[in-house]
Order: structure tokens, then sequence, then C-alpha cells
């Protein structure tokens, strides 16, 4: 039997990686790595570093797997997610096939915590639904909504209350009904600029946990250009971002 452990690392800092990813990071003998490109090379090293710093063996290697690139012209997004989910589990199964022993552990670090928007749950049941000789395990990990609160030293609903998690596409079709907190993940646009809601609070987070961390809170109608600018400037910096943000309605009391 073959086994995939997938395994949340955090996301960005090394320390936040807890001791059963420690654990299960030791087992591993061939670590899978999808290259997003260039721009998410800090991504890849930090990968490489998280294992040279916690694993006590040198047996381990990385195989790198070329991110296919996604068909953009497919009209419909979760058809064009599909697809390009497809393309990556037949890449896997090849890969898999040709660098996993018979009884060898693959690994998959996963950026965050596996449950929460990323694929590779989703590619690797379908990985297992077509080898019957092949199993896997998750091991959780911190994602990027627990570092955003930590550093805002904020709780992530109001009490009782309820939270919706979503993503900038979605948030453009307007702040959703009967809550009063939306986490929104996945926005390339900042789409907290199409709220016409200046009261709302704000707490936003880039690069968390990382080096070039940058926080900014306050209402939206005073920071939300802030964090355009600011926003834009290190994205260009850097090549690439990642950002997420709390948008806080205050909560009547009864
Ligand atoms: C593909 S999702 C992965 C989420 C991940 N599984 C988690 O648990 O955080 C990527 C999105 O998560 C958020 N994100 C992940 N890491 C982040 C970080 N270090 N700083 C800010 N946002 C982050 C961003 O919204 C980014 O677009």
């Amino acid at each position: 039997m073959r086994t995939l452990s997938l395994i949340g690392i955090g996301a960005g800092d090394p320390e936040h990686v807890t001791m059963q990813a420690v654990a299960a990071l030791n087992r591993v003998d061939v670590f899978f790595v999808m290259d997003k490109g260039s721009q998410k090379d800090d991504l890849v090293q930090l990968r490489r570093d998280i294992c040279a710093r916690y694993i006590t063996h040198d047996k381990y290697r990385f195989v790198e797997i070329e991110d296919p690139v996604r068909d953009l012209s497919i009209v419909s997004y979760p058809e064009r997610v599909q697809r390009w989910h497809e393309a990556r589990v037949a890449l896997y199964q090849a890969t898999l096939s040709r660098e996993l022993g018979e009884h060898g552990r693959g690994g998959i670090l996963v950026w965050g915590d596996p449950m929460l928007y990323d694929s590779s749950l989703r590619i690797v049941e379908q990985l297992c639904a077509r080898d019957p000789q092949l199993t896997y395990d998750v091991i959780p990990g911190i994602s990027s909504i627990q570092v955003l609160c930590a550093r805002h030293r904020i709780t992530l609903n109001q009490i009782g209350g309820a939270v919706h998690i979503t993503t900038g596409r979605r948030l453009q079709q307007g702040f959703p009904a009967g809550v009063h907190d939306v986490l929104v993940m996945l926005d390339g646009e900042c789409s907290f600029r199409t709220l016409d809601e200046p009261e709302l609070q704000i707490y936003w987070g880039a690069y968390l946990g990382t080096a070039h961390e940058i926080l900014i809170a306050g209402k939206l109608g005073e920071v939300a250009t802030q964090i355009e600018q600011v926003r834009a400037d290190a994205r260009e910096r850097h090549g690439w971002i990642m950002d997420t943000y709390l948008l806080r309605r205050e909560q009547p009391r009864d």
C-alpha cells in the first residue's frame, strides 16, 4: 500500500508547523510540490526550508510537478477549475507511479490548513478512487484565518454570532445576508471597494506570518484606499501577494 500525507504547514511562519506535522514530515519519502512559476518561488523555498529545519534524516527528496495552465478560453469558472483539477490529477497519477515505491509514503505540503480553499484533498480523493493501492491521511495546519485574527488580536466571531467565509469574487455580489462577520480570501481585486458601507470595520493582512507581513485595520471608508495602494505597491515589490481580511458589522445588542 502506498500512502499520501497531506500536511498543513501553516500560512508562512515555519514556527506554526505543529509537532504532529513534524512527525509526519519525518515519515515521508518523497515530497510532491506543484511548481506555480517563478513568482511563487518564495513559497516553494519556504517548503524546502521547513523540511530542512524539521526533518532529522536526509533520505527524503522533492519532486516538482509543473502546474497545468488554466484554459482561459473556457468561460464557465466552475468548468474551467474542474478541467484544471482533472489535468492536475492526471499529472499526479503519472508522477506518483513513477516516483513512489510500492510501499512508499508521499507528502504534499499544504499551505495553511488542507480543509480551506485548497484543492489537494479533492485531488488526492480522486487519485485514491483510481488506485486501490493508494491511501491518505491529513494533518491539520494553522490557517491564514487564525494568523489574521491573532495578529489583529481579534476574535473571528462576535458573541454567539455566525461567520461567513467567502471569496472576493462572491463578495462582489454584496455583503452576505444574516451575518455580521465576513472573512474574505482569494481576492485579487480588493472587492471590498464594491461595498457601499463606509462604517464597516476591516481587518486586513498580507504575507501573514512572514517577514513581509503588513496589517491595516480601520473603518472601510477611512482605510480602503490605503489598503489598495499598499497592496499594489507590495505586489509590485515582491512579484506576488497573498492577503485576506475580515469585514465586521457591529452586532446589535439584544
Ligand atoms: C488557496 S487559499 C489557501 C488557504 C489556506 N489553505 C489556509 O488555510 O489559509 C489562498 C488564500 O489564502 C489566503 N492566505 C493564505 N496565506 C496567507 C498569508 N500568509 N497571508 C495572507 N493571506 C493568506 C489568501 O486569501 C490567499 O489568496
